[in-house]
């Protein structure tokens, strides 16, 4: 008989089918590339003549899938290292295949590939600077050196991606949490962060699943490599855990939820009196165009009074902060974003305010819990392991 708790059988089915995921990468991606060999072939001979260069084109597509696939068995070895084998150390555990993929999977493991880029290698560092650049330096600057020490100024980066902001602020000595709630971003940001040796080890392509807008096929094939820094695990204690923070960083997340309001409000909660809370981002509200969810997708007018009557007193805040996001330098699309930079404290003395129904245990466990996806874990050295879901 299995007494084990629905909860921790439907996160291993979860574990599972992302791991599974992530192996049908290879196969998923092919049917793209094989799809448009077939319309080829189906048009007449003079157009085949002449799109030769785009068969070979397509060909060479393929290898750069296979070489984007031979990361994955490298990154999966791991992955069960990082729940400490929690999804896999009992007896009913289901085989991947039983569970299957899941039909949002392949974008999102195309998108690990672009956020690799972002993140971890030299082209990325462009976005960095304009991204976690300004973070980064507004937490500086209000805890310099010289009048703190670091490692007892406890930092938060909700949404953290493959984790290099959070990995910047820990280098700097801060004691520096990064929370996910993606799997396919956890288990890829584990390697980066505990298994990489060399710098620039390893090639990808993050961008071969564009195939619009493209000069030519060797924009669509702009390859990187990572990392571009090791990370070095650092000895020292670097976390505590009583959820409070004296700083909160996001980038690129609040639009991450179908009620920023809930956001906003748990920041607040979880910050210190005093504490800062330090946001640059654009509204792209994810939930948007999601038919089934209750997504709400208030102006950055009405964003600023919700913050107001929070508690928060916004103490800087910029518009108009040029931004892009994982995007191909070479396309002939390029996004960038108007993004908004702001910094708000917490009140020294503040008043409490009920902000939920449910008891303040419930709350502090599920933090930004919007959406119960998987395991939400922290990341790499710095990045303690925490079972939170913002
Ligand atoms: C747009 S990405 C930004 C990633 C990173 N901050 C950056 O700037 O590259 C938003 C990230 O937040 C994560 N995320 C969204 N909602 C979340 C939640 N409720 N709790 C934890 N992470 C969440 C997503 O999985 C994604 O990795």
């Amino acid at each position: 008989m299995n007494s084990e708790p629905n909860g921790v059988k439907e996160e291993r089915y979860y574990f599972l089918s992302v791991l599974h995921t992530f192996k049908s990468y290879r196969e998923q991606s092919m049917l793209r590339v094989q799809h448009k060999e077939k319309c080829l072939e189906t048009l007449p001979y003079h157009h085949k003549e002449w799109l030769l260069k785009y068969k070979e084109d397509l060909e060479n597509f393929k290898k750069c899938i296979e070489k984007n696939y031979s990361f994955i068995p490298l990154v999966l070895k791991h992955a069960h290292t990082i729940f400490d084998n929690m999804y896999c150390n009992d007896s009913t555990s289901h085989s991947e295949q039983e569970v299957g993929t899941l039909s949002e999977g392949l974008d999102k493991v195309q998108s690990v590939f672009k956020q690799l880029m972002r993140d971890w290698s030299e082209l990325g560092a462009a976005e960095r600077k304009q991204c976690y650049g300004p973070i980064i330096n507004e937490i500086f600057a209000n805890f310099p050196e010289e009048k703190f020490d670091r490692s007892n100024i406890n930092v938060l980066v909700p949404g953290a991606g493959l984790g290099r902001l959070a990995f910047e602020i820990a280098s700097k000595g801060f004691s520096c949490q990064g929370n996910e709630f993606n799997l396919y971003m956890l288990i890829v940001s584990y390697y980066v962060l505990n298994v990489c040796k060399k710098v620039n080890e390893y090639k990808v392509y993050p961008w071969i699943h564009q195939y619009c807008n493209n000069i030519k096929a060797d924009d669509q094939m702009l390859s990187v490599r990572f990392p571009d820094v090791i990370p070095k695990p650092t000895p020292e204690k670097v976390y505590t855990t009583d959820d409070e923070w004296h700083c909160v960083a996001t980038c690129f997340f609040i639009d991450c939820a179908p009620n920023v309001v809930q956001f906003i409000e748990t920041i607040y909660r979880i910050l210190k009196p005093g504490g800062l809370w330090i946001n640059l981002g654009p509204l792209l509200y994810h939930y948007s165009d999601m038919r089934n969810e209750k997504s709400i997708e208030p102006s950055f007018k009405v964003v600023t009074q919700v913050i107001n009557n929070v508690g928060f007193i916004m103490e800087k805040c910029e518009t108009g902060v040029k931004t892009k996001y994982c995007q191909n330098p070479k396309s002939m699309l390029q996004y960038e974003y108007d993004s908004v930079f702001f910094v708000c404290r917490k009140p020294v003395s503040v008043d409490i305010i009920e902000t939920t129904e449910e008891s303040p245990e419930l709350q502090k466990q599920y933090l930004f819990a919007n959406k119960r996806d998987h395991s939400g874990a922290a990341i790499g050295p710095h990045f303690m392991l925490s079972s939170s879901h913002f």
